[in-house]
């Protein structure tokens, strides 16, 4: 069997060769298919940078044109998915119903389990990217207990979705500029981050078969964890209860770098990032300048602030090189928004869809692929006698 080497974690194993998504953490560099993140946040559309991240290129204005028509072909949901909504408890969480809701949509006559040629593949990846938005609204509107809300076929996708989000009837949504762009750009800085825990969740279900609403749905259930894109929302729910319950900064951080208080400083530290996170850096103005376009205040972005500056400040997050990552400031915006907090990670999950989708078609593209396998070190019991019952 040879000499099997630990590796805990995967710091330090390449699992794959991706052309999709090129980082350099010592140098906070982020760019899908080549593009810098910084031009992408300021300039695409989250459905372009789809596009980009899964055909490999910018789409010209023709293919521009065919992908939105066939998201507003398939954004609606098979009516009998409907009936799905009513199975779930109203506190059910709307990660667990999203990754339900996406598993099972290969039952619903998709084009997905016919992936032969590039048109099929097409519209599978339109189908989830326009679908997962209006499971993720649905979701919503269930759970607070209000009819779901039908996508309009005249809105781009970020303003569709606050549309299906807070419509209620004979009150149509239509959100500002302002804020359209906000989500727009909150969209785009999430769609790829190469091999991601819940990205390779992705690869490693593909890489035995799996269709691809089978290997996203599995992403989505990686990506729930507080240290994954749990974090948005753990980030939020710290900076409240230093604010309420005025929590000296210092005194909680003191507690972030106590090992055995089990705390963590949320929305800080990154596996890859040693300087900083890119992505954090614009979601920090962006941040600032939607409460102002608003002409709104939120203190949690106050303390946003105090928590960064002395954690930057610290010895501990220094040593460590532990900066803000893209979870520190995305809550902030999200609340602005009006997104509620426990559908954070369901909207970091719409964001990473296209990711998902471009590495689930590496995988599948690859004729040569082999199944992921990863090795292991045994250290439990030696060779050990089954014992009858009476003998244990
Ligand atoms: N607060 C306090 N200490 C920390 C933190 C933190 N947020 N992050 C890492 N450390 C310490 C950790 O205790 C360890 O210290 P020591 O060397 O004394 O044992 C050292 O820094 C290295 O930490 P690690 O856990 O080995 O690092 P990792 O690369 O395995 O974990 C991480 C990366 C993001 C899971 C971790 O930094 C973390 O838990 N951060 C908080 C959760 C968070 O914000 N997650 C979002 C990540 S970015 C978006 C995403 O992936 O979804």
């Amino acid at each position: 069997t040879g000499l099997i080497t630990l590796d805990d974690g995967y710091g330090n194993t390449g699992s794959c060769a991706s052309a999709i998504t090129f980082i350099d953490g010592e140098k906070g560099i982020l760019r899908y298919r080549g593009v810098p993140i910084e031009d992408l946040a300021a300039r695409s559309s989250f459905i372009e940078t789809a596009e980009l991240l899964i055909f490999g290129e910018l789409p010209d204005p023709e293919a521009r044109d065919e992908f939105r028509q066939l998201l507003t072909e398939n954004s609606a949901l098979h009516r009998d998915m409907r009936k799905h909504f009513d199975g779930f408890p109203a506190d059910a969480h709307p990660m667990a119903i999203l990754s339900a809701m996406i598993n099972a949509l290969q039952a619903y006559d998709l084009p997905e389990i016919h992936i032969t040629d590039a048109s099929g593949f097409r519209r599978a990846a339109a189908a989830l990217l326009a679908k997962t938005r209006t499971i993720a609204a649905a979701s919503y509107k269930s759970h607070i207990g209000q009819p779901i809300a039908y996508p309009r076929y005249d809105m781009p996708y970020a303003e569709n979705f606050l549309h299906m989000m807070f419509s209620v009837p004979y009150r149509d949504y239509e959100p500002t500029p302002e804020v359209a762009h906000a989500l727009n750009m909150f969209l785009v800085l999430h769609a790829d981050h190469e091999q991601n825990c819940s990205t390779s969740t992705v690869r490693m279900v593909a890489s035995g078969g799996a269709n691809l609403f089978a290997s996203v749905s599995a992403g989505v259930n990686a990506l729930w964890g507080p240290r994954h894109g749990g974090a948005n929302m753990a980030v939020v729910e710290m900076l409240s209860r230093i604010h309420q319950e005025k929590i000296p900064v210092s005194r909680y951080i003191d507690q972030a770098k106590d090992r055995s208080s089990g705390v963590r400083l949320m929305g800080f530290g990154h596996r890859i990032y040693r300087s900083f996170d890119p992505r954090a850096q614009i979601l920090k103005e962006a941040a600032h300048s939607l409460l102002e376009s608003l002409n709104v205040t939120d203190p949690l972005l106050d303390i946003a602030r105090q928590v960064e500056e002395a954690a930057l400040a610290d010895d501990y997050f220094r040593e460590r090189r532990l900066y803000p990552n893209v979870d520190f400031y995305s809550g902030i915006i999200l609340r602005a928004i009006g997104i509620p907090t426990d559908m954070f990670t369901v909207m970091f999950a719409i964001g990473r869809t296209p990711g998902w989708i471009a590495h689930w078609k590496e995988i599948h593209d690859n004729a040569a692929q082999r199944i992921h396998r990863p090795r292991q070190l045994y250290v439990g019991e030696p060779l050990t006698q089954w014992l009858p019952p009476a003998e244990r």
